[in-house]
């Protein structure tokens, strides 16, 4: 296990996780995991339903903290400073570390307000020109501004799904986030609209650290350049995806991605 977590952190990490415990009143969901995010590469986490993928996650920008009974423990550090800090401001922590939630969940609002809550209500802009332009580069960065340039007043939750899930994109990159968490982004939309959001993904890479839970293993080795499998609460192992995918270390790895289990 040594090896696992020399080879699961690096030199200098975007986000810094060691030894993290999650807990729900008695029950713990995630234990003792390590795992260093790189600004360049796309993370994946993958692992059977109950695992704590989604746990983990939210202990990255403290959407636990929301949760009753719910405790984090260790170090979790985004640019080496300790986010579980008393110091830490969480709302702004969130805009540094966006989210995005697996139902596309737009406010209902137009597609254009929508986009601006964020900048609104950080004080992002100086006037009505520049969050024009923050909204439009927003929507352009999320691959939606050509469909809804026309139709910028109109409900953001009227749009199909996929389009409202790119438009929860650029409502998490309108507040110019440095890290942006996506779970199961994909699983409620159809093959043409999952398409869309993995090319995204790919426009976005190096832009933001990213990390991507997935229970599609293809969309894993598309998507991530690197993958962390977890299971009941550990993470067995972490590395380059392409050698999770073919060559993984461990039994239990290749159980679940050869379709064994989960
Ligand atoms: N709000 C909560 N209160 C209590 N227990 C929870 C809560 N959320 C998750 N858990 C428990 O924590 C464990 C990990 O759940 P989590 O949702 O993180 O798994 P997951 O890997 O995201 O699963 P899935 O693939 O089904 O989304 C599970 O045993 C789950 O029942
Ligand atoms: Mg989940």
């Amino acid at each position: 296990m040594k090896e696992a977590i020399m080879s699961s952190t690096t030199a200098t990490p975007k986000i810094s996780t060691r030894s993290v415990n999650v807990f729900y009143g008695e029950n713990q969901a995630i234990k003792d995991v390590s795992i260093d995010v790189e600004m360049d590469n796309v993370t994946a986490f993958i692992g059977p339903s109950g695992c704590g993928k989604s746990t983990f996650l939210r202990s990255l920008n403290r959407m636990n903290d929301t949760i009753v009974g719910a405790r984090v423990e260790g170090k979790i550090e985004l640019d080496g400073k300790n986010i579980y800090d008393p110091s830490m401001d969480v709302v702004q922590l969130r805009a540094r570390v966006g989210m995005v939630f697996q139902k596309p969940n737009p406010f209902p609002k137009s597609i254009y307000d929508n986009v601006a809550y964020g900048p609104r209500i950080h004080g992002l802009c100086a006037n009505k020109a520049e969050l024009d332009m923050i909204v439009e580069n927003s929507l352009q960065k999320a691959g939606l501004w050509d469909e809804v340039k026309d139709r910028l007043t109109n409900s953001g939750t009227a749009l199909s799904g996929g389009q409202q899930q790119r438009l929860c994109i650029a409502r998490a990159i309108a507040v110019d986030p440095e890290v942006i968490l996506m779970d199961e982004p994909c699983s409620a939309l159809d093959p043409i609209a999952t398409a869309k959001i993995e090319e995204l993904i790919h426009d976005l890479r190096g832009k933001y650290a990213i990390i991507i839970v997935t229970h599609n293993m293809q969309q894993a080795a598309r998507v991530s350049q690197r993958t962390a499998f977890f299971h009941l609460g550990t993470l067995v192992e972490f590395g380059e995806t392409s050698e999770i995918f073919t060559n993984p270390r461990e039994e239990k790895t290749k159980d679940y991605i050869t379709g064994r289990y989960g």
